[in-house]
């Protein structure tokens, strides 16, 4: 297991200045930044799209690691490449047919992720490992931060990380949603190496990101 890093989702920054928030949590420690892109279709929200995400890419060098939660994904996965991802996370439950899409994301040349929702068991996975950079298990249902963690998900996080070192890949074990002081700990025994935090990392304003962070690397 490598150590932990952080990618702060910007979901819970202030949207009248996102590129100056993403600058902030990029000084601030972030290893990545976690981009939440919502259609009102797959999840109950709308959020940032392919614009936005090439508007932000000039304010760090850290990798955009973006998180779609939306149906269909292959008409906008060169969008977003083209943006500036570095890594494109698709939805299990989006489209009919993950395996192609996860294929589309490495053809751009950006590592391909695949994100489960709480209820949806690992085994869909079973047959996609060798085409993985990212496994994103959502510890909430997606749509919102700042939710309560669902402790049924720390099961699915120990069964993944046992295939990906029985596998022996590079596979980054990235959790989402509800991680703070009080859960991080246990994600962390569990398996996961790539933790996303949202309100846990704007909370109390600028001068709290880097605490805020450096509390969650410090468990
Ligand atoms: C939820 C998003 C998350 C969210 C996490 O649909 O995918 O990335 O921003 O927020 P927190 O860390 O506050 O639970
Ligand atoms: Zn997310």
């Amino acid at each position: 297991q490598k150590p932990v890093r952080i990618a702060p989702s910007i979901l819970s920054a202030d949207f009248s200045k996102l590129g100056e928030e993403v600058r902030a949590v990029d000084a601030a420690g972030a290893d990545m930044i976690h981009i939440d892109v919502m259609d009102g279709h797959f999840v109950p929200n709308i959020t940032i799209g392919p614009d936005v995400v090439k508007a932000l890419r000039p304010h760090t060098k850290k990798p955009f690691d973006v998180h779609l939660m939306i149906d269909p994904v292959d008409p906008y996965i060169e969008a977003f490449a083209a943006a500036g991802a570095d890594i494109i996370t698709a939805h299990a439950e989006a489209g009919k047919h993950i395996h192609r899409t996860l294929q589309a994301i490495r053809a751009q040349g950006v590592k391909a992720g695949i994100s489960l929702n709480p209820a949806t068991p690992e085994t869909v996975i079973d047959y996609l490992y060798e085409d993985l950079d990212l496994i994103l298990v959502m510890s909430v249902n997606p749509g919102f931060g700042g939710q309560s963690f669902i402790e049924s998900q720390l099961k699915k996080i120990e069964n993944i990380r046992k295939r990906i070192d029985a596998l022996g890949l590079d596979i980054d074990l990235e959790v989402d949603g509800g991680v703070n002081a009080a859960t991080v700990r246990r994600v962390v025994d569990a398996g996961a190496d790539l933790l996303v935090a949202g309100s846990a990392t704007f909370k109390g304003g600028p001068d709290m990101y880097a605490p805020n962070i450096a509390a969650l690397k410090n468990l």
